[in-house]
């Protein structure tokens, strides 16, 4: 997961959430390197929440926008990802560092899986209704 480099196949033809994916990939990076580091752990915990905050919405909104067809099913794991995401943080606060070892393998997968997989969902419908305007 260190290794992994943004790539333009990896875009979902929008500016904004690209950038986002980028910034997210950039925390895996850091927590695969060095995830027993308390301080690593601590700033992507924050990053992280960040994250789902503002990234969500944000993809929430443009598949709105596009009607997306399968957008409940994409807010669930949404949910799912971010529920995720604070209960490890309040373990990690209260006293438990040893969650903090589950970071690196659950934010891979939700790259390799979510970000690669259901994202390129709203990315294709996204692509298909800009051919469609083009055509008309
Ligand atoms: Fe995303
Ligand atoms: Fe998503």
């Amino acid at each position: 997961m260190a290794d992994l480099r943004w790539t333009e196949e990896m875009s979902v033809g929008d500016v904004a959430l690209d950038r986002d994916h980028q910034e997210f990939l950039a925390i895996a990076a850091c927590l695969d390197a060095r995830s027993s580091d308390r301080g690593v752990v601590v700033d992507a915990l924050a990053k992280l929440e960040l994250y789902v905050h503002g990234h969500f919405q944000r993809e929430e909104q443009l598949m709105q926008q596009i009607n997306f067809p399968h957008l409940a099913g994409h807010r669930l794991r949404h949910d799912w990802f971010r529920a995720r995401m604070k209960a490890i943080g309040e373990i990690y606060r209260h006293g438990d560092p040893s969650v903090g070892g589950a970071l690196p393998d659950l934010v891979g997968r939700w790259f390799f899986h979510h970000i690669l997989e259901d994202d390129k969902r709203y990315a294709h419908w996204l692509a298909e209704l800009a051919r469609h305007e083009q055509a008309q």
